[in-house]
């Protein structure tokens, strides 16, 4: 059993704590904002439900996270540390400044960055060789995958025990062999984003229209064959001449008017109301329980 301290209790940052706490681990969780930190025991609670686990068995598993008013109290008798503040260098940078100037010179330190350079995260660091990327995928205690690669200053055996403990709690884990921004998920996850945005630029379809392409075809056949496997199975001959035609007609743009337009008016998605689709009250909640149960379901064997 191992004692983590989390920086950072928004949405990872607490998911990460429930996940941890599922598996018989103590988490002790600090955040600068104290209305977040005042809503932790509230949000643990709601996610223990949403993991339908009977009160018996949740009762135990909260009590394994506790809230710490300081960074310095949040590093007492820990094992490892994991930071889940905003992504942004600049940001994680200073909270990583500050940690190592109250934790002990090899304590292991995991970032949840999405898509930032370990490298650059690292930098300015007395110990970089201890940074190890961490990535979690939301909700943590829900979806298998967690991505560990190191950074460039990164020594392999933080790297190895990180996997080793989360191996050990039940998640996958992928190690990546070198720093990359966005991990191996995010880079695929984004080319999809971008060509999709693409296709709306091109007047192709609405943005129904794409998910419901997703969500009836990829997203059910990805769950159980992935890219590479199938890319296999259809034959790398097919592969190859598919990518030939298709290649020079897909998106390579590193500026997206389809999301300029509506966020220059305002539409930011969900948290305002409208994005690319429209969120009438309620819709927020019920994405989120669909989402939830739809990646239940999907459980596969890695
Ligand atoms: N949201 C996702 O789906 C997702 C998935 C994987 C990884 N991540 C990564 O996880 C990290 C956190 O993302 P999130 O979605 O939980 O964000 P969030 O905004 O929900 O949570 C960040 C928390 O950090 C706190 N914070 C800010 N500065 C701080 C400081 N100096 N000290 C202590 N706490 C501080 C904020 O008050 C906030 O509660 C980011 O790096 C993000 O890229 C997010």
């Amino acid at each position: 059993m191992t004692r983590f301290g989390i920086v950072g209790g928004g949405l990872m940052g607490h998911g990460i704590a429930v996940a941890l706490a599922v598996a018989g681990h103590h988490v002790v969780v600090y955040d600068a904002d104290c209305a977040t930190l005042a809503s932790l025991d509230e949000r643990v609670v709601r996610a223990l439900g949403r993991c339908e686990m009977p009160p018996d068995d949740a009762g135990p598993v909260a009590a394994r996270i506790t809230a710490a008013r300081t960074l310095s109290d949040m590093v007492v008798g820990v094992d490892a540390v994991l930071e889940a503040v905003p992504e942004r260098l600049d940001v994680k940078q200073r909270v990583l400044e500050a940690l190592e100037a109250i934790i002990p010179a090899m304590l292991p330190v995991w970032s949840n960055t999405s898509v930032l350079s370990l490298t650059e995260v690292a930098k300015g660091m007395r110990h970089p060789q201890r940074l190890v990327g961490v990535h979690w995928w939301n909700p943590p205690y829900v979806i298998p995958l967690v991505e560990v690669a190191p950074g460039a200053e990164t020594d392999r055996r933080f790297v190895r025990e990180a996997c080793e403990l989360l191996n050990g709690m039940g998640k996958t884990t992928v190690r990546l062999h070198r720093d990359v921004p966005g991990f191996i998920g995010n880079r695929l996850q984004f080319a999809l984003v971008r060509e999709a945005l693409h296709l709306l630029e091109q007047e192709v379809c609405d943005p129904v229209t794409i998910d419901t392409v997703m969500r009836a075809s990829l997203g059910l056949r990805w769950s159980a064959v992935g890219p590479m496997e199938n890319a296999d199975f259809i034959g790398l001959d097919l592969t190859r001449s598919i990518l030939e035609s298709l290649a020079p007609h897909l998106s390579s743009a590193v500026t997206f008017p389809a999301l300029e337009k509506p966020l220059d008016a305002g539409h930011r998605g969900r948290a305002s109301g409208g994005g690319l689709l429209t969120w009438p009250p309620g819709r927020g909640e019920e994405v989120a329980r669909r989402l939830e149960n739809g990646i239940r379901r999907n459980l596969v064997e890695p």
